[in-house]
């Protein structure tokens, strides 16, 4: 059976090891890049997820602020990027897969996603050529490793409900953000 990451690379063609480029270099993003670009980027990013043309897509954040969820977006990326642990110290464990289930978390909204994120990076001014392109790639692969994850679970729920005790283990991501 494959794993959510060979999932997460299949679905998105990013390898893992270019998932984690993040983690790479001796200066992580958040020193490289400031904390600042990580809150540019998330207003720019929300600031195109509430004004989307696409209803559908629009809809999944209609139950959250939007300000609230920037600084959601914002705390998690400063952290997940090397800066100072400001999410967990506010919202705990980020287990990401277990807060994106109440979401229709498809394919296509991984799409859409991942259309704005792009966009977002693309018009901050903080991003250099090659920040842009590691975050890209963290991106795509950590958006269809949410769609896998939020997918096995349900379907871990409903073995259980169907008392199959064979059910496989879920597969547990190295950055232990999920
Ligand atoms: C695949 C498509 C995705 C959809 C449809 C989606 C949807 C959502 C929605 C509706 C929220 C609630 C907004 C809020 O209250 O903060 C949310 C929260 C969040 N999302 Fe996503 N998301 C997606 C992908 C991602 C990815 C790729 C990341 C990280 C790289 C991410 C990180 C977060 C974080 C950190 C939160 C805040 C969680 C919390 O503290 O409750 N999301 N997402």
């Amino acid at each position: 059976m494959q794993s959510l990451q060979e999932k997460a690379s299949e679905w998105s063609g990013v390898s893992t090891v270019e998932a984690f480029g993040i983690d790479e270099g001796n200066i992580n993003l958040c020193q490289k890049l400031g904390t600042e670009a990580f809150l540019n980027l998330s207003k720019n990013f929300y600031n195109r997820v509430y004004e989307d043309d696409e209803e559908w897509f629009r809809s999944i954040f209609a139950n959250s602020e939007k300000q609230k969820a920037i600084e959601n977006q914002y705390e998690f990326l400063v952290q997940r990027m090397g800066g100072p642990t400001l999410y967990s110290q506010r919202r705990g464990h980020p287990a990401l897969i277990a807060r994106h289930r109440p979401f229709p978390m498809t394919h296509q909204a991984a799409q859409r996603w991942l259309h704005h994120m792009e966009q977002a990076l693309h018009t901050t001014p903080d991003f250099d050529h090659h920040s842009k392109t590691t975050l890209i790639n963290f991106f795509r692969h950590t958006a269809y490793f949410l769609v896998a994850g939020v997918a096995h679970k349900d379907q871990n729920l409903h073995l259980l409900t169907c008392h199959n005790k064979d059910h496989p283990p879920i597969n547990h991501h190295p950055c232990k953000n999920f």
